[in-house]
């Protein structure tokens, strides 16, 4: 961050990101595109908040394991056979080698450079030819655990050992997708991310904003959700996910060119549900178009001030993939949705470049973009109080600036 934007007045300024949507105006765009900026953020969110990584379904079987990373911490998610599920840094205690990549089921984890062996719930097993070692200790040369929690079928990480659960500061948002059951729906596991080259809160930004629908998208394959029946609940102010609901001038709304699920709906939906998307949003890293008979999800993982990386999957009703036509239905939904998710992706690449111009405004919003005003609900206390931690820990070492920041 630009020295001059390290001050009382910078984070006293972002609290008119959050007054009522009318009055709103968004975040500085330094947040967007500072690489100090990015630093203060990995302490002040990443650090401590839950991060999704991936789903349940992904490591069913004991031994069953896969990587991810975020924030330039590489992670490694496995079952034992204990059948517990665990997570851990995938960083090898000798010298900093992975001790796996991808995704596979393994009785460990033995590090291709010299042979470490960890167990599946990262403990040292085996450290060949360290017998001459000093003071070397094996229990204490294990992989990292992180903190693990389970929503919905969406596996959580925490860096912070004393984070407070996730589940009982999502509560509006597990009321509101309740009857979508996400933890027994269905789906395959996504392919290679997507690199994509702006800032994870624009990723996030674009997929809550209900304003662009019906400008960007407008045409036959979104017009069915228009702009103007976009909902904002009001949510308890700890909540750790938001979400907004958009009617539908149709029931049972699916992006394709019938404009009409094609896949069967999810059994638990009433008349409300299926006249109405849904779209939900766990920050930092979980984002989800629900819809009558699909969910689109995206899991946004940050990698640098101006970069991050997406997994993009999708999930159906239980038995959904059974159907023999399945393939052919669901490519008709995938050809419209990479239609405009390729719309969204040239709008997001381009509002990162106008982000890093000295002409880059602090812009009003309309109505239509409550869920703008609720993400910067979730970010702006944790900037603040961060902030003033930091200060608190200058003032106590007697420092000029809070240590680490530039
Ligand atoms: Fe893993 Fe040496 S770096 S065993």
């Amino acid at each position: 961050m630009k020295a001059d934007l390290f001050n009382d007045a910078f984070f006293d300024s972002l609290s008119s990101s959050v007054l009522d949507v009318a009055d709103a105006e968004s975040l500085p765009p330094a947040c967007y595109v500072d690489a100090g900026f990015y630093a203060f953020e990995k302490e002040a969110v990443f650090n401590h908040e839950w991060l999704c990584v991936g789903r349940e379904a992904w490591v069913k079987e004991p031994g069953d394991y896969f990587t991810t990373h975020i924030i330039d911490e590489p992670i490694v998610v496995a079952r034992t056979r204990q059948n517990e599920l665990k997570a851990m840094s995938s960083v090898c205690q000798h010298r900093g080698m992975l001790v796996a990549e991808g995704h596979g089921n393994a009785r460990g984890f033995v590090c291709p450079y010299h042979h470490w062996t960890y167990g599946l719930d990262g403990h040292l097993v085996n450290a060949p030819a360290m017998e001459k070692t000093c003071d070397f200790d094996k229990r204490s040369a294990g992989l990292p655990n992180f903190k693990v929690e389970v929503w919905e079928g969406f596996i959580f990480i925490n860096f912070d050992p004393d984070a407070p659960p996730l589940a009982p500061r999502l509560t509006a948002v597990t009321e509101v997708v309740k009857p979508y059951d996400l933890a027994n729906a269905e789906g395959a596991r996504p392919g290679p991310p997507g690199k994509n080259p702006w800032n994870w809160k624009v990723m996030f930004e674009n997929n809550n904003d209900g304003y662009h629908a019906s400008r960007l998208h407008h045409g036959p394959l979104h017009d069915f959700v228009p702009s103007g029946l976009a909902v904002f609940p009001e949510l308890p102010e700890d909540t750790a996910g938001y979400y907004r609901t958009n009617g539908t001038l149709h029931a049972d709304a699916s992006f394709n060119a019938t404009q009409k699920a094609l896949l069967p709906i999810f059994p638990g939906l009433g008349e409300v549900e299926r006249n109405r998307m849904l779209f939900a949003n766990m920050p930092p890293t979980l984002s989800l178009v629900i819809m009558s008979d699909m969910v689109i999800y995206l899991i946004v993982r940050a990698t640098g001030p101006e970069t991050h990386e997406m997994d993009t999957g999708v999930l159906v009703a239980p038995g959904a993939m059974e159907d023999p036509a399945y393939e052919h239905r669901m490519n008709m939904n995938m050809a419209a949705a990479y239609e405009i998710i390729a719309q969204d992706m040239h709008v997001d690449e381009m509002v990162q470049i106008g982000l890093r111009s000295r002409f880059a405004p602090r812009g009003r919003y309309s109505w239509q973009e409550g869920a703008q005003r609720a993400f910067n609900g979730w970010l702006t206390p944790r900037y603040q109080e961060t902030w003033k931690k930091m200060k608190a820990e200058q003032a106590a070492k007697g420092l000029a600036r809070p240590a680490g920041v530039a």
